[in-house]
């Protein structure tokens, strides 16, 4: 059977099946040149539950290649009620999954292994570890296991907290990937910097990478420690999911263990719609991917376009001499250029473009006549802005933050861009 057309609002040109729900990236990983990116995604309709992992590859970072499910949720086993987030490693030359298993609730969530095929296409059920509480004092939910190495030891942050307590990161000792050793936290909120930039009951997809210093100077630290956290805050009975924020700092020895001392921090995406990263050291350079969740379309409209959540456009992350995190998008995507466009004051009329501010500019999308939505996009000469629309989904990579944010295009609608012509150039994006 022939798919109907998805319309405009679907984004072609990023990470997203065409049917279901799709959130967190997952397992990012780089095996044999090609990268394969996994992603929460529950196949059979479009919102949260029963989450499997999907699955895709590519050679270039431009065209993805859908592979079937790698992880599905099995009866009767520890991840019975979904596989959720985690991340890919590879252990004595074999790709394996690390991963959150669901048996029936969020808090009685564990851990669980699954080994790959060279392909990472078929999939092991592994060891699986029963994390349940208590670890530290309060903490009521764990989940989300991220494996980083320190001086040829390898190591497991997990996301940690609990509804009306305070967040921490989990951490082992995972030598040997099969029998974790348990060295209390990496962070908590103790941490004065982490308390005030990271505020939050629960904090999700840890991730912890070493960054480049951009233009450090002779005597200065050349890369440094930044940790991810994803904000799960508990707000009138309900959660809520307050953006992503890094932290800069430094890993010291704590016993038998780590402590991140957290130095500074602050916002890693500005933008309504981006939550969850994972991040993919690669030679040299680390990219990130991020969810971006649906922003104004009501439940109905959601289950009759029958798709919600898509990946961001990979990014690349520095530090720049501040320490403040920069995301540029991944040098691949210019690859995506066609045509400049045509940018006469009129309707953009293309679905996917490109646009370089250089003045002030506002990025407008009218149905009918009426405003739906507006932002202020422009840059400057020293510090051009970049804006990357496709569907739905727009992202502005700016001097002073990255946003993430969603707009509708219907069948009546069109984008404009107010600004100075001297100051804007554009191109249609797609794949040739
Ligand atoms: C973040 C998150 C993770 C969890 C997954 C479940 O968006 O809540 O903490 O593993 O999504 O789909």
């Amino acid at each position: 059977m022939l798919e109907p057309d998805p319309g405009p609002s679907f984004p072609r040109l990023h990470v997203r099946p065409r049917r279901g729900w799709l959130n967190d990236p997952n397992g990012l990983c780089r095996v044999d040149g090609t990268y394969h990116v996994f992603f929460q995604h529950n196949p059979y309709e479009p919102v949260h539950g029963h989450v499997h992992w999907g699955h895709v590859s590519s050679d270039d970072l431009l065209r993805w290649t859908e592979h079937p499910l790698a992880l599905v949720p099995q009866p009767g086993t520890p991840d019975a009620a979904g596989c959720w987030s985690g991340c890919v490693t590879v252990d004595d030359g074999v790709p394996t999954a690390v991963f959150t298993a669901v048996p029936d609730h969020a808090w009685n969530a564990g851990a669980l292994l699954a080994r790959g095929d060279a392909t990472l296409t078929r999939w092991t059920p592994g060891r699986s570890f029963v994390a349940g509480p208590p670890f530290l004092e309060g903490v009521e939910e764990v989940r989300d296991p991220f494996v980083f190495h320190v001086d040829g030891h390898r190591y497991v942050v997990q996301g940690a907290g609990s509804r009306h307590g305070r967040p921490s990161l989990l951490l082992w000792a995972a030598d040997d990937l099969e029998a974790w050793t348990d060295l209390g936290s990496l962070l908590t909120d103790d941490d004065p910097v982490a308390a005030v930039v990271a505020e939050a009951n629960l904090w999700e997809c840890p991730n912890l990478v070493r960054l480049p210093v951009a233009g450090a100077d002779e005597g200065e630290e050349h890369e440094r420690w930044v940790l991810l956290v994803s904000l799960w805050r508990w707000v009138d009975e309900a959660h809520e999911l307050a953006g992503v924020r890094y932290l800069v700092g430094d890993l010291q020895p704590d016993g038998p263990g780590l402590r991140f001392v957290a130095a500074s921090g602050g916002v890693v995406d500005h933008g309504a719609a981006f939550y969850a990263p994972q991040v993919l050291p690669d030679g040299d350079r680390t990219l990130l991917w991020g969810w971006s969740w649906e922003v104004g379309r009501s439940e109905d409209q959601v289950r009759d376009a029958g798709w919600a959540g898509v990946l961001t456009f990979p990014r690349e992350l520095v530090l720049d001499a501040a320490g403040t995190l920069v995301a540029r998008p991944a040098r691949e995507l210019a690859e995506l250029r066609r045509d400049p466009l045509a940018l006469s004051g009129a309707p953009l009329g293309v679905a996917a473009f490109e646009l370089r501010c250089t003045a002030a500019a506002r990025l407008r999308l009218v149905d009918d006549g009426r405003e739906v939505f507006g932002l202020d996009v422009g840059g400057s000469s020293d510090a051009p802005t970049t804006v990357l629309v496709d569907g739905s989904l727009v992202e502005v990579f700016r001097a002073g933050g990255t946003r993430t944010e969603r707009a509708y295009p219907t069948a009546t609608s069109g984008w404009f861009v107010d600004a100075d012509p001297a100051a804007l150039e554009g191109w249609v994006l797609g794949l040739g």
